[in-house]
C-alpha cells in the first residue's frame, strides 16, 4: 500500500470510495460534496491524499483551506474531511497512515492548525484535541453532547493560548448539513 497526491484522473474512483464507505444514506452526499471542493476556489490550497493497494484506490482524505475569523488572523489553518476507506480495507491501519501522511505534508509547507469534525475515540489517536475548550468556534454551533467531536491540532506556530476565534471554511463546505455529527 502507498499513499500520494491524488491528480485529477483519480477522480471519479475517489468518489467512488466516499460513495462506499459512507453507505447508502450518506454515501451520495458525501461523495457530491468531495466533487464539489475539488473544484472550490476558497478551498484552495487542497491537499488531496490516496491510499493505493495493487493499482487499486482504496482510501481518499482531503484537506481544505479555512480561516480564523472574529477576531481575524493570518494563522494558517486546513479542515480535514472527509476521510473514506473502501469497507473491505477498514480497520487495518490505512486511515490513521493517510491521517499522519496528511499531517506531516502540512507541517512540512508550513499549515499551523488544523481542525476535524469527527469522532472523538478516533481523531485523538492522530494527535487531535477538543478545539472548544482551546477557543475555536466551529463554522456552525455543535451542541453541547457533541462538542468532543470538534477537534484540532497545532502543527506550526505558538498559537494555542495566544489565538483563538472562529473558523471560517471554504464556501462549499460552509453548509449546516455538513456541521452535524
Ligand atoms: C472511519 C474510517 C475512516 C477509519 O479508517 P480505518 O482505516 O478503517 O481505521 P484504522 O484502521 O485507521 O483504525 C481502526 C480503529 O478505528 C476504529 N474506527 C473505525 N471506524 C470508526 C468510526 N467511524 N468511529 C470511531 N472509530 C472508528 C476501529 O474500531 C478501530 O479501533 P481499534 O484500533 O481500537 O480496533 C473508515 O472506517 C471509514 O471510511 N468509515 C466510513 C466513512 C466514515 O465514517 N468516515 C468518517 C471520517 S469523516
Amino acid at each position: 500500500m502507498i499513499i500520494r497526491v491524488a491528480t485529477q484522473s483519480d477522480r471519479s474512483e475517489i468518489l467512488n470510495i466516499h460513495k462506499y464507505a459512507f453507505g447508502n444514506e450518506k454515501g451520495p452526499e458525501i461523495s457530491r460534496l468531495v466533487d464539489d471542493l475539488l473544484d472550490d476556489e476558497t478551498a484552495k490550497p487542497i491537499l488531496s491524499l490516496v491510499a493505493v493497494d495493487d493499482n487499486n484506490l482504496i482510501g481518499h482524505i482531503l484537506f481544505t483551506r479555512a480561516m480564523i475569523t472574529q477576531p481575524e488572523s493570518s494563522v494558517s489553518v486546513q479542515i480535514l474531511a472527509p476521510l473514506a476507506i473502501l469497507p473491505d480495507a477498514q480497520n487495518s491501519g490505512i486511515g490513521q497512515k493517510l491521517i499522519n501522511e496528511g499531517l506531516k505534508q502540512l507541517k512540512s509547507s508550513g499549515t499551523e492548525l488544523v481542525f476535524v469534525l469527527g469522532h472523538p475515540t478516533y481523531y485523538p489517536r492522530c494527535g487531535f484535541a477538543p478545539a472548544g475548550k482551546l477557543g475555536f468556534e466551529a463554522p456552525y454551533p455543535i451542541p453541547e453532547e457533541h462538542s468532543a467531536a470538534w477537534m484540532v491540532q497545532e502543527l506550526n506556530g505558538n498559537i494555542f493560548g495566544n489565538i483563538n476565534g472562529k473558523v471560517q471554511c471554504s464556501q462549499v463546505l460552509n453548509e449546516p448539513q455538513h456541521w452535524r455529527e
